[in-house]
């Protein structure tokens, strides 16, 4: 078994985690010094979000120089001692690929809109005449993700593509010196000694040929998402291919793992089952991000068909699970009480495959209110001022005490990036630490567990001892026993036929009965551990 395909994946986002020098913003210095936290904590990996040149459109996912690092955050030795550190202590470094649009700053953009229609330049990018008697309508009817035309006009009348920010112009990636100047990009980052690559909107590449409009509906139905022209093309896999053998052959210098234990993670919003696994063949994806799991209602129904879902869906790999990212709500906020948040957690966690866990889950961060003067995500421009965005999923982690910054800098609390909610005191790693009964507590002993109780078959269904109509989840995989109580009523563990010893508890448990949005395990050591997948097949 690979590393990857049990991995429990911290997401790093480096601005907000820890800062080092003194300037309100998290960096790559203040990073490698807390990198404690996160093995402490029981993660194997880290996944840093972008810490490229960038003006930070869009948090930093619109790059100016993919092989270097943005002066706020360091230097390219900053990032040396990260990885080292991360190295040293056991865990493995995922870097972000954002291959399907530029920052409008990349000399390559500037270049395109220097050099004018018909150019080289321009052929990079997808520039194209407006429709309308004088070029005045955009090429056609493409929505950004963000809101608005996916499409800009420059000043000599073309429009360009983006399907996110203006600022994020679109890549042509049927033009091969862009193909082959990312091929460029892994190999300078697997030279400095990376696991492994997040590869950014990793469905929308390529646009489908002549670029035709792709009717009403776009982005209101996540089940269409493959159905859409710029989404999900077949070209986007023989790419994947090839970055695949370049993963799997560059050689690796010291402190890295083998080429063949490279991953690569797709952030695929595609949620047809059977589409996203054929990101994740043998030959190209190791894992897609498992958004399907993120969106699921607090619901056992539809909990337990995700998860099913998940696991049959065809594929070489493991399944994913996540709760959190920087472009999500916060658990906490989203599924509407600390209690579940935790609760889900242990569900999360008890699940064969791998999981990514975002800075701040293990802390029970709600999500924050950015007053609308400090608000930076553009869907807050994008969208006329009706989405305020993802910054609340973004504030400054608060490690120490009583009021902001909470230890996250030694700048003034005014200065922070993003401003943090005067009544995080509570939330603190410093105060968490203390207390057995805090969010934190939890995650360490789940991980912890979790590594002593391994699923021997990442990929193979758990069997279920509930059955889809009740108001609980109950499932086991190898020695561990995960029951979770969605409904409204306690639910006394007698009599649902597990077997096995109560070891963690989301929330209060007095021994015999499971309160409502309460998660338990068990621990079972006596039957084979061997199970999975064993054709004896569910209970329920
Ligand atoms: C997904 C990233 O996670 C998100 O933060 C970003 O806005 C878009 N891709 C565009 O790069």
């Amino acid at each position: 078994m690979s590393w990857w395909q049990d991995t429990v994946c911290y997401e790093l986002y480096p601005r907000a985690f820890a800062d080092w020098d003194g300037d309100g913003t998290g960096d790559l210095a203040g990073a490698t010094a807390r990198l404690g936290h996160i093995a402490e904590l029981g993660a194997d990996a880290v996944w840093i979000t972008p810490f490229y040149p960038s003006p930070l459109a869009d948090g930093g996912y619109d790059i100016a120089d993919y092989t270097a690092v943005a002066p706020d955050l360091g230097t390219s030795e900053d990032f040396d001692r990260l990885t080292a550190r991360a190295h040293d202590l056991g865990l493995k470094l995922i870097v972000d690929l954002v291959p399907n649009h530029t920052s409008d700053q990349h000399p390559w953009f500037r270049e395109a809109l220097a050099a004018g229609p018909g150019s080289t330049a321009r052929g990079r990018y997808l520039f194209r005449p407006g429709r309308g008697l004088a070029g005045e309508l955009p090429p056609n009817d493409w929505q950004s993700a963000f809101g608005g035309p996916a499409w800009t006009r420059v000043a000599d009348g073309e429009w360009y593509c983006h399907l996110h920010a203006p600022e994020q112009p679109d890549l042509n990636w049927r033009e091969q010196e862009v193909r082959s100047a990312f091929s460029d990009v892994l190999r300078y980052w697997l030279d400095r000694g990376v696991d492994g690559f997040r590869v950014d909107v990793a469905h929308a590449l390529f646009k489908a040929e002549g670029m035709p409009d792709a009717g009403p509906g776009q982005h209101q139905d996540p089940l269409r998402n493959h159905l859409m022209p710029y989404y999900d093309q077949e070209e986007l896999h023989p790419l994947y291919r090839e970055w695949r053998k370049l993963l799997d052959t560059h050689p690796a210098p010291p402190g890295a793992v083998a080429p063949h234990d490279r991953v690569m993670v797709a952030e695929s919003a595609v949620f047809d089952p059977a589409r996203l696994a054929r990101y994740i063949r043998p030959d190209e994806m190791h894992q897609a991000f498992n958004f399907a799991f993120l969106e699921a209602a607090w619901d056992p129904a539809e909990l337990r068909r995700v998860i099913d879902a998940s696991l049959s869906a065809p594929g070489g790999g493991a399944v994913t699970w996540l709760l959190s990212s920087h472009d999500a709500v916060r658990p906490v906020t989203r599924l509407g009480s600390a209690m579940r948040a935790r609760a889900a957690a242990l569900l999360m966690l008890a699940l064969p495959g791998s999981a990514y866990l975002y800075q701040g889950e293990e802390l029970g961060l709600p999500q924050a209110t950015i007053p609308d003067h400090r608000i930076l995500d553009p869907l807050w421009e994008r969208s006329g001022h009706t989405d305020r965005g993802r910054d609340g999923s973004r504030v400054p982690l608060p490690w120490s005490g009583d009021l902001p910054p909470y230890g996250f800098t030694t700048a003034k609390a005014e200065r922070t990036w993003l401003p943090q909610p005067d009544d995080w005191a509570p939330y603190t790693v410093a105060a968490q630490e203390r207390d057995p009964a805090s969010t934190l507590t939890l995650y360490r002993e789940a991980l912890r567990l979790r590594r002593a109780h391994p699923a021997y078959d990442p990929t193979a269904a758990p069997r279920w001892y509930s059955a889809p109509t009740d108001p609980y989840l109950a499932f086991r995989r190898s020695a561990l026993t995960c029951v979770v109580n969605l409904g409204t009523q306690p639910l006394p563990l007698a009599g649902l036929g597990l077997t096995g010893s109560p070891v963690l508890a989301s929330g209060p448990f007095d021994g015999g009965t499971i309160p409502p949005d309460t998660a338990l395990w068990l621990v079972d050591d006596t039957e084979p551990q061997h199970n999975e997948g064993d054709g004896h097949g569910p209970v329920h």
